[in-house]
């Protein structure tokens, strides 16, 4: 698949066979960064690269910073490689988001390749251009717009994954096949349970159609300043209750959640008939199996993180809200009580299923 950048195009590239890091660049001018559970997970396939070529880090979101980011900067800086310098890098969103600002600044720009681990990284983040740093308590508050040169998922990564991290980037592949419309709903209805149980060509079939979705969008407004923020479907509630639950609810999970609470308020706004919502709910409770605390849902912290978002403008609070159709609208009248109804609503129907 051949994503149109502004700044340039890339290839994604769906592979059946564990991308082998010697193989993808010339290991002399090239630096890895890989992620501290998949290098230990997979020894074999960095046995070939000599260590110091290679940063392992740990994906944990105190790490994403730019004191993590000028560390890599400072190894690629010691060697021979400048401007062709090749940056290559294995893990899921947090490696994504510090290797890609590096490629970025480092030289003005050098190559990056990625190799993506997780699902969530898979099916959204790689693509999109979009490098986010954490700074001091506030989450993606520094970052660019830097794609990676060529992107290689293989879906024999995601076996290993945790059930709480598999399920995550499950939250992002259901909320962009519904998104798709009827026949995206219909083929998870279809293809659900091989999709839980990790199917190999099943999953990257999922992986290509939320791909292919999101580059429709990514492509007619790079740099989010028009049709993108529809892709901000079930974020702007997502985004909120991982700030409420202190980040202990992983970001697919989260968007899958919000997710249910919008399609309740379309519900309540007679966007979106309940049958819908209902084989929506039927589609994503089984991948919400996290346990959940009342705690992380308080309503206060939650429309305080809305009116924070940085994709808020204005005091109107705006969310989308899929319809009917199942086409999205922006609202921008959005109010407490209908989001903690929702929310109360989404509380019982994820504790009827415990
Ligand atoms: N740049 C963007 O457009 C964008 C979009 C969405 C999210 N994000 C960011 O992505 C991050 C979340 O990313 P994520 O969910 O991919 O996870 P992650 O990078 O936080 O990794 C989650 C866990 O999975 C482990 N892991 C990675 N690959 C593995 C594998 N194959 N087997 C076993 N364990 C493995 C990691 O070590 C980590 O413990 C957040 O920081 C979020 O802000 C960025």
């Amino acid at each position: 698949m051949r994503i149109q950048s502004s700044l340039k195009n890339y290839e994604v590239n769906l592979v059946a066979e564990l991308p082998q890091p010697h193989i993808l660049a010339e290991v002399q001018s090239a630096f890895f960064v890989v992620d501290q559970n998949v290098y230990k997970l997979y020894p074999q396939l960095f046995a070939k690269i000599p260590l110091e070529r290679l940063y392992v880090f740990e994906a944990v979101e105190q790490n994403k910073t730019i004191v993590s980011a000028l560390a890599i900067c400072e190894k690629i800086t010691n060697m021979n490689a400048k401007r062709n310098a090749v940056l290559v890098s294995y893990g899921g969103g947090i490696i994504q988001d510090v290797t890609g600002f590096v490629a970025n600044v480092m030289y003005r720009g050098i190559k990056w390749l990625f190799v993506p681990t997780t699902l969530l990284s898979a099916c959204d983040s790689c693509i999109g251009s979009k490098t986010s740093l954490n700074y001091k308590s506030y989450k993606n508050l520094l970052g660019t717009f830097y794609p990676p040169d060529e992107i290689f998922i293989c879906s024999e990564f995601f076996n290993t994954l945790t059930e709480q991290d598999y399920h995550s980037g499950l939250g992002e592949v259901v909320k962009f096949n519904v998104m798709t419309g009827l026949s995206g709903i219909e083929n998870l209805e279809k293809k659900s349970p091989l999709l839980l149980s990790r199917d190999k060509d099943i999953v990257h079939e999922f992986v290509e159609t939320s791909l292919r979705f999101k580059k429709n969008f990514i492509e007619q407004d790079e740099f989010d300043k028009g049709i993108r923020i529809l892709l901000n479907f079930a974020h702007t509630f997502g985004h909120a209750i991982e700030v409420a639950s202190s980040y202990h609810i992983p970001h697919g999970s989260a968007v899958a959640m919000g997710m249910l609470i919008a399609n309740h308020i379309s519900v309540n706004r007679n966007m979106l008939s309940e049958q819908l919502e209902h084989r929506i709910e039927k589609l994503t409770l089984p991948i919400l199996t996290l346990k959940v605390s009342d705690e992380w849902f308080d309503i206060d912290c939650i429309m305080q993180a809305i009116r924070k978002d940085k994709k808020q403008i204005n005091d109107a609070l705006t969310a989308i809200l899929l319809k009917g159709d199942l086409t999205l609208e922006i609202i921008h009248d959005l109010t407490k009580n209908e989001v903690s109804d929702s929310i109360s609503y989404f509380l019982q129907i994820l504790k009827k299923q415990v």
